[in-house]
């Protein structure tokens, strides 16, 4: 019993830091909620050797975690961040016994190049320096404790890489060593690069719209801001506040502002914008073959860099070029 709490414990801690990650994006003057929260990272993986296996639910994924004998996993998460591949490894010691004269080894994907080092817990150090492999040794590890995240960080000179797996040992109370089932590249979550409105701005609350962009338009646009329904896209957005002509040169063509002058603002001096979703120009914008800056107006299938899945890029041209 108390092994499964264990393993309940560990699955709410991954949960929980998407949850942090989530909040962290809903920072506001006015309060309004945030757009979505990047996607959480995939539920720690089975040990292996396997025997009857509990389900676990984890971030919202039925996930298998097998129970090894002496009640000792190993757990590995792989998230794609920032153009670099992060693997965070917990140990968990489940048993009443304490474990010593611990190595914990991860070898490198194929197909990867170690980055950097991002996390080593206290108590633990690196040995040697990392290669085809980093390893970590801890002293002990007491029972009904767990000890992570250890976290390196590898970069991908190509579209994919191998899988990640990782092993510990140790050789008190008696010899022992636990592996984690490897994790497949394709089953890395990736929460980013995030490009186009949709992609951040979905519809998570039915009654208020939060936070679709008509919902920011009229939490932001204040009590006289047109109503609008929740799936309104930036088309739409754009017949009443495209660059207007005439006497409304610099002005938007119906609306007070151009939804330019109100939205780069907004996000590029944004905490959440930059800092949760690291969002850049290409959040929004594709440049097409004669400078122009498109407009990204539905969340476009990429791979952890961001590179368009589909070609050719859906994009709307610029209000000027119509
Ligand atoms: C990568 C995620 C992301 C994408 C993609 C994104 N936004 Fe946002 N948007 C945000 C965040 C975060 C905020 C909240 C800024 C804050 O309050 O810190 C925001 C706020 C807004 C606001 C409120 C602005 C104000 O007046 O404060 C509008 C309007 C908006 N977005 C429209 C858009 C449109 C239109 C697009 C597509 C062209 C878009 N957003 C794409 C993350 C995103
Ligand atoms: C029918 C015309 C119309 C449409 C469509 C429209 N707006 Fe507006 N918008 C306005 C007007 C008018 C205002 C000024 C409201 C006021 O000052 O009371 C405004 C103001 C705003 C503001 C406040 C800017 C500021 O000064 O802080 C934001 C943000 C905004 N609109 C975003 C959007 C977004 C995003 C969309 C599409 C989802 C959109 N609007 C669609 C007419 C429109
Ligand atoms: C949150 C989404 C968003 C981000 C981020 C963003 N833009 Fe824009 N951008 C827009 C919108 C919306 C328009 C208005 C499109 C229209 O009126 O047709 C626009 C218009 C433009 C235009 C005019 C279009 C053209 O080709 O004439 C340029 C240039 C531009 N953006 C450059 C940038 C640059 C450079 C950055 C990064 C520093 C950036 N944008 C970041 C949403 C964004």
């Amino acid at each position: 019993m108390k092994h499964k709490s264990g393993i309940k414990v560990m699955a709410l801690v991954v949960a929980l830091s998407a949850v942090a990650a989530m909040i962290s994006a809903c920072q506001g003057a006015a309060g309004p909620q945030g757009p979505a929260g990047p996607q959480g990272p995939q539920g720690p993986s089975g040990a292996t050797p396997s025997a009857p296996a509990p389900k676990v639910k984890a971030l919202g994924a039925e996930t298998p975690v097998a129970a090894y004998p002496a009640g000792v996993q190993l757990q590995l998460v792989g998230l794609a961040d920032e153009f670099r591949i992060k693997y965070s490894i917990t140990l968990v010691n489940a048993t009443d016994r304490d474990l010593g004269n611990i190595t914990i080894t991860v070898p490198l994907p194929s197909e990867s190049r170690f980055y950097e080092l991002a996390t080593t817990p206290e108590g633990a150090a690196l040995k040697g320096k990392p290669e085809s492999s980093v390893e970590w040794t801890l002293g002990k590890l007491a029972a009904r404790t767990s000890l992570g995240p250890f976290e390196y960080k590898i970069s991908v000179p190509k579209q994919t890489a191998g899988p990640a797996s990782a092993k510990a040992q140790w050789e008190l109370p008696n010899a022992g060593s636990v592996s984690a089932a490897g994790l497949d590249f394709s089953k890395i979550a990736v929460n980013l690069p995030k490009r186009g409105c949709t992609a951040c701005h979905e519809l998570r609350d039915n009654k208020t719209g939060a936070v679709t962009i008509a919902y920011e338009a009229m939490e932001r646009g204040g009590p006289n801001h047109p109503g609008l329904p929740f799936d309104t896209t930036v088309s739409t957005c754009l017949t009443c506040h495209k660059p207007g002509t005439g006497d409304r040169e610099g002005k938007g063509a119906v609306a007070p502002l151009m939804l330019r002058d109100i939205v780069h603002p907004a996000h590029l001096n944004s905490p959440s914008f930059t800092g949760t979703y690291k969002g850049n120009c290409f959040t929004c914008h594709n440049v097409d073959g004669k400078g122009n800056f498109t407009l990204l107006g539905e969340k476009s299938k990429t791979d952890f860099r961001g590179i368009p899945d589909e070609a050719p890029v859906k994009s709307i041209p610029p209000s000027e070029g119509k």
